[in-house]
């Protein structure tokens, strides 16, 4: 597992830990968020009467922090090993890669702050204010500057398709972020505030073509790129089907861009922008489950590899929820279903079937795989991977089935009808009364997650401990030995 310091000398490993560390940072804050969020929407007492502390700000916290936080951090990292280990070459300017480091880290320190003060562009997933997205369009130039260089210096020939899927993504991005962002801000007593230029239908469109890309690209296409390295890596095996994976990557780039417009069915939208949304969203299931194929049946001759290594689970559970949230989605994507999913917490599970499945198990899984390399040493405790990989894969069940239930049976619910008088059978309230013994089960199902989250940074911190201990010893011995030679 462990790495020859000649490796340490070639590649630019510095920025990489900076970037893993913020990875654990934000991802014990980020599910903390989200557990306390799921604790107030059970028990509402847990918002102390703060405002800084009610659900309405608590929620873009815990989806900012995972997103980009966690998410962004780890994209970011894992992308910089990725790029210098297939392009055989070092990290192009290291000093502006570390300023990305420092830059995306501070930019997602400050912006829960300004949440929690109230400061909110009111766009989901897009809610910080104008002067973080300068900021964020700044670093983000950067980090294109320093992929793109290294790509361009590269000492092979080809480029590995994983690349390809995290400039998709550092290019999606861009184009994403700007667009939504275009705004005037409005100095004065209202401080960061802004005011988008887009309003009415103009601004929901291009807000869920954001939101939509958001989880294509980003939560989707990048961790791809992580898949198509890491999976293959572990198992010390070539990729399935090199071409299954250009077909997914090109299939993915052309048909997320379309589907955005799923998540506005049932509004003031003209209908033919939602039956274009519904197809393309049926469509991508195609590609998708292409790609967990490809994924799995990598594979195929070291099955044996699933019993006694913790990593390969990660991967495989990873990949088997890339393929469940991909074929509820097109499902949800269909008008008839989406008139009961929509407004229901049927949509809170696929998202985290999505997010905790596929998006944290792919990055755990990755993360066991880089940070003993990258901090030149040993795991710490295989033992410990294996608790963690048992919490996770529990707590994701428990949280997506008390989801389904609370979702389907509110959808249920709100559409029942007396049959003799024509008018509704449940008010409102009764749904949230049904939902609270769900509600219950979802954060048992999150404590889980996180429990096994606290136990994975343990890990991390023993390993790196255990790491700088070695590389101390190391160095301690090189002068010993020059005085035996
Ligand atoms: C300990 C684990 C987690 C818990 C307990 C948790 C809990 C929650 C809660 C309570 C909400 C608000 C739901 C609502 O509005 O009704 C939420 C929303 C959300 N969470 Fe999590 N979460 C966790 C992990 C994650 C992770 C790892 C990600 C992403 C990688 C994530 C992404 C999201 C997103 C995108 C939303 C917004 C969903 C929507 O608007 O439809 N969560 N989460
Ligand atoms: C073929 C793939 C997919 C399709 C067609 C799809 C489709 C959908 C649909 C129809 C909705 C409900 C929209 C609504 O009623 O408002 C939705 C919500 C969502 N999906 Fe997916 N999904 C897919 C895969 C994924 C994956 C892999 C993730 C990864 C995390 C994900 C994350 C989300 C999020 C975060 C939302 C909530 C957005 C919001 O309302 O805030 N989806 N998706």
């Amino acid at each position: 597992m462990g790495q020859s310091n000649s490796l340490h000398d070639h590649y630019e490993y510095g920025v990489i830990r900076g970037l893993v560390m913020s990875t654990l940072l934000f991802g014990a804050l980020g599910l903390s968020a989200g557990l306390w969020a799921a604790l107030e929407l059970t028990w509402p007492v847990f918002n102390f009467d703060l405002p800084g502390l009610t659900f309405g700000r608590l929620r873009p916290v815990h989806t900012t922090l995972v997103i980009f936080g966690m998410g962004g951090s780890a994209l970011i990292a894992t992308s910089f090993y990725v790029v210098q280990r297939t392009c055989q070459v070092r990290l192009a300017y290291p000093v502006l890669a570390y300023i990305v480091w420092i830059g995306w880290t501070v930019i997602f320190i400050l912006v829960p702050i300004s949440y929690m003060m109230g400061y909110t562009q009111g766009k989901e997933y897009a809610e910080f204010e104008w002067i973080f997205d300068w900021a964020v369009a700044v670093i983000w130039l950067i980090y294109f500057f320093v992929y793109v260089t290294t790509v361009l210096r590269r000492k092979q020939k080809h480029i590995y398709v994983a690349n390809w899927f995290y400039l998709a993504f550092i290019l999606a991005t861009t184009l994403l972020h700007v667009f939504n962002n275009i705004s005037i801000p409005v100095f004065g007593a209202e401080g960061l505030k802004s005011y988008n230029v887009f309003s009415g239908m103009q601004d929901a469109m291009v807000q869920w073509w954001y939101g939509h890309n958001a989880v294509g690209f980003i939560l989707t296409v990048a961790f791809l790129g992580m898949m198509y390295y890491f999976v293959p890596k572990e198992a010390g095996r070539p990729i399935y089907s090199y071409r299954l994976s250009i077909v997914h990557f090109w299939a993915l780039t052309f048909l997320y861009m379309w589907a955005g417009a799923h998540h506005l069915h049932w509004t003031s939208l003209p209908d033919w922008v939602s039956s274009l949304s519904a197809t393309f969203s049926i469509i991508l299931l195609l590609p998708s489950w292409g790609g967990m194929i490809n994924g799995i049946m990598t594979l195929s001759g070291a099955w044996d590899s699933i019993r006694t290594n913790p990593i390969i689970r990660f991967m495989v559970v990873s990949l088997s929820f890339y393929g469940m949230s991909t074929f509820e989605g097109p499902l949800m994507s269909l008008r008839s279903v989406n008139a009961l999913s929509h407004y229901t917490d049927w949509t809170i599970g696929h998202v985290h079937a999505g997010a905790l499945g596929w998006v944290a198990m792919i990055t755990f899984g990755s993360l066991y795989h880089m940070v003993p390399r990258i901090f030149g040493g040993k795991i710490y405790s295989e033992k410990l991977i294996f608790a963690h990989f048992w919490l996770a894969t529990i707590g994701i069940v428990i949280y997506i089935v008390s989801l389904w239930v609370a979702g389907i049976g509110q959808g249920m619910m709100l559409r029942a009808f007396n049959p003799e008088y024509g008018t509704l059978a449940y008010e409102f309230i009764e749904t949230v009364k049904f939902m609270h013994t769900p509600y219950i089960f979802r954060a048992i199902g999150g404590g889980l997650f996180l429990l096994g989250a606290v136990i994975m940074i343990f890990n991390f911190i023993m390993t790196m401990i255990i790491g700088s201990r070695a590389q101390a010893d190391s160095n301690a011995m090189i002068p010993d030995a020059r005085a035996h030679a």
